[in-house]
Parts: structure tokens; C-alpha cells; sequence
């Protein structure tokens, strides 16, 4: 039998964790068993019914189907721009300092493309989204954690990264509202990355998906003056507009920087189809009222949660924001891995461990708030039965 090397840079890299967890998942539920999912950040609303209706209208066009341009219609790039002016006060010029992209991971994977390369360093956030650290290591790129954690509100310590050598740092992935955590950062973060930055000559990506998810504050980190000079900015429909199946994000920045990532990505894909681009025009528009509508339903859930937690003897902050609960767990388990899987094979209830989002998540779950009332009431049922708690 023929032997063919895949390449070295996969070693770098495991399966995802959901891809895994999700088929062991199936393969319960082909035993018959019936596994309710809280793990996975996907929204189970749609869209608007306005933006719907736009792309189906759009896509009985017949002139509509044909290849795209790489940076995306016009009006599409307006639309961001109005969208950022609205709800973060930021400036940006449609015609070269905005990109709209496949979802924001898609835009990851381009900015690491386009700034990372073997001998330099990325800085990722422990806890923090996976993708930052694969991205930067399919790169040829190495990865240093910088810690977060509850005593310092899960913002970094950027007195404490200035004292270590930065000298082959190239690239820091920051997120705020941050997942898993559900920490908004403070006004003088964005401030002091910015100056770090221009400090260190490193250019800081902020990831931005989940500022309208039960959080009224909108920050950007481009809001802070000359931010553009070494600031880019992810944002996302999917958490905002219920659209995240349809990948649809954008990355905004100084034109050099938003150019440069241009450059890589044109030579990866094409532009998005037409309809989807004109049913994203329509979604930017929605009004202030979609935002507080979502956020209604989701803080009903979100009560709900916090009783199953309390329930797991589970402490959290009620104030966090974003489309998940971080809880810690009770000293009587090991790690969130534990907890995870008794609940898993108890109760056939699946809640994601924090240990997958780094070390500093090991003694934390994070439940998703992707589900209707009633299951998470189907939740608590159960796990009051495996405690036996009538
Ligand atoms: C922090 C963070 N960034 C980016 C993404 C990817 O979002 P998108 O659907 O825009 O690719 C996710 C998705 O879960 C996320 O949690």
C-alpha cells in the first residue's frame, strides 16, 4: 500500500475538541440515548425575518449567482461602517479600512497568514479560544500564553508581559467580551493595549463577536485615537444577528494592515455569494430593539442556567456577559473534565469543560445559553435526579 506523509505542521494541532466531542455524542444518541447538548455557542434563533426575506429575494435574481469581489459590495462595506458608527462610535472608511470575511475564524486564520511566520512569537489569552493558538502554530509561528484569571477580572497584565522579552512577539489575540469568561474589558484596557503595542511593535487583534450578547456596553478597541497603527478588529453576524451558519464577518483596521490581510486571503477564496451580502446589508440595519429582544430571551435562559449551576454547587458572576455561563466548579472535582463527563454519562447532559479553552480554565464550565427554556428545564430535571434531589 502506497504510504503518504501528511504534512509536519498537522502535528501541531489536534482534531478540534467539538469536532471529537460531537461524534462521540452521535454515537450515544445512536445507543438510543437522548443527550441534550449545552456545549456548542451556535444560535438557535434566526435571523431577522427582514434579513431572510432579502436573501431569498436576492437569490431569485438570476444575475446573482456569478463570483464575487474579494473585498465584498460596496454597500456592504458601508453597512459596517454605519454599524460601527452607530454602536461604537469608530470611524472607519469603507473603502479600504474594512473587510468583510467567511466568519471571523476564517479571519484568524488569515491574519496569522499574513503577520506570523517562523521565529516569531503570537501571545494568546489562557483561557481563550482555541483557534488563536492553531492558527498561530499552523504558521510555523510559537505561542506564549498569557494567563488570565478571576482575581484580575481575566484582563491581562500588561505591567507583567512588558518585564518578559518581547523582542520576537509579533502578534497578540485579545478578546473582549471574552469567551469563555464573559469578561467585558474596562475602558483603560483598550487604552494600554494600544500603548503596548506601539511600545512593542505588536500588532493587537482584538476578536469582537460577542458585544451585543447580553452586554449594552459596546467597546471597540479602535475607538482609542491611533489605534489603526497597530490595532485590527474582528466582529461577526453569527452571535449578533443569529446568522452563524451563514459566515458572514468582517475585519476592520488601518488600510495597510486591512491590505496586507487582503493580500493573503484573495489568494485563498472569493467573494460571498450576493444574496448573502444583501441579506447582511439588511441585518446591519435591524433595529436597537433586535439587540434588547435577543437579549430578553437570553437572560431568561440565562437564570435558568445559573439554578442548574447552583444545582452542581457551581459559582459564577452573575454580571458576565456574552452567550455563555462560566461557572467554577466545587473543589469535589479533579477538573471540569470530571464534572463534565459524570454529568455526560449520568444525566446525558453535555456541558463543555473550561480545561479545552486552556490550563487557567481547568477548574471552570462553560454552558451555552444556545437552547430553548424548557430544555434547560429538561436539564435541571435531570441532574436533580442523578442527585437525588426530588
Ligand atoms: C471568541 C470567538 N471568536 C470567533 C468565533 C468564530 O465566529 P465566526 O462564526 O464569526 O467564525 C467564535 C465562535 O465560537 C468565538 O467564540
Amino acid at each position: 500500500m502506497a504510504t503518504i506523509q501528511p504534512a509536519q505542521r498537522l502535528n501541531l494541532v489536534q482534531e478540534y475538541y467539538f469536532s471529537t466531542k460531537l461524534k462521540e455524542i452521535a454515537e450515544m444518541k445512536s445507543r438510543g440515548l437522548d443527550v441534550i447538548n449545552l456545549g456548542i455557542g451556535s444560535p438557535d434563533l434566526p435571523p431577522s425575518p427582514e434579513t431572510i426575506e432579502a436573501l431569498s429575494n436576492s437569490a431569485h435574481n438570476p444575475k446573482h449567482h456569478a463570483y464575487q469581489s474579494y473585498v465584498g459590495l460596496p454597500a456592504l462595506r458601508q453597512a459596517f461602517a454605519g454599524w460601527y458608527q452607530t454602536y461604537f462610535h469608530v470611524e472607519l472608511n469603507p473603502a479600504n479600512e474594512i473587510l468583510p470575511l467567511i466568519g471571523s475564524k476564517e479571519g484568524i486564520m488569515h491574519i496569522a497568514m499574513s503577520y506570523l511566520e517562523p521565529g516569531t512569537i503570537a501571545l494568546v489569552p489562557n483561557p481563550g479560544y482555541p483557534t488563536y493558538r492553531a492558527a498561530s502554530l499552523l504558521t510555523g509561528a510559537e505561542v506564549q500564553d498569557y494567563e488570565l484569571s478571576a482575581e484580575n477580572g481575566w484582563l491581562p497584565d500588561l505591567k507583567a508581559l512588558a518585564q518578559t522579552d518581547l523582542s520576537r512577539v509579533r502578534l497578540m489575540w485579545v478578546n473582549y467580551p471574552h469567551m469563555p469568561t464573559g469578561a467585558q474589558a474596562t475602558p483603560a484596557l483598550y487604552e494600554e493595549l494600544v500603548a503596548f503595542g506601539k511600545e512593542h511593535h505588536i500588532l493587537i487583534v482584538n476578536d469582537n463577536p460577542y458585544s451585543f450578547v447580553l452586554n449594552e456596553t459596546y467597546q471597540s478597541i479602535l475607538s482609542v485615537p491611533g489605534a489603526k497603527e497597530v490595532a485590527l478588529e474582528l466582529n461577526s453576524l453569527s452571535k449578533s444577528h443569529n446568522m452563524a451558519g451563514w459566515r458572514m464577518g468582517m475585519l476592520a483596521g488601518g488600510a495597510e494592515h486591512v491590505s496586507n490581510v487582503l493580500r493573503f486571503k484573495s489568494n485563498m477564496d472569493s467573494g460571498m455569494f450576493l444574496p448573502l451580502q444583501e441579506a447582511a446589508i439588511q441585518a446591519l440595519a435591524n433595529p436597537p430593539s433586535w439587540y434588547a429582544d435577543l437579549n430578553a430571551i437570553y437572560r431568561e435562559r440565562q437564570k435558568k442556567v445559573f439554578e442548574l449551576l447552583d444545582l452542581l454547587d457551581c459559582t459564577y458572576d452573575p454580571q458576565q456577559t456574552g452567550m455563555f455561563v462560566w461557572a467554577r466548579i466545587p473543589t469535589s472535582y479533579a477538573d471540569g473534565y470530571a464534572l463534565s463527563d459524570e454529568i455526560l454519562y449520568k444525566a446525558n447532559v453535555f456541558i463543555t469543560p473550561g480545561g479545552i479553552f486552556g490550563s487557567q480554565g481547568n477548574g471552570y464550565i462553560r454552558i451555552s445559553l444556545c437552547a430553548e427554556v424548557e430544555v434547560f428545564n429538561a436539564s435541571i430535571l435531570r441532574i436533580r435526579h442523578i442527585k437525588g434531589i426530588c
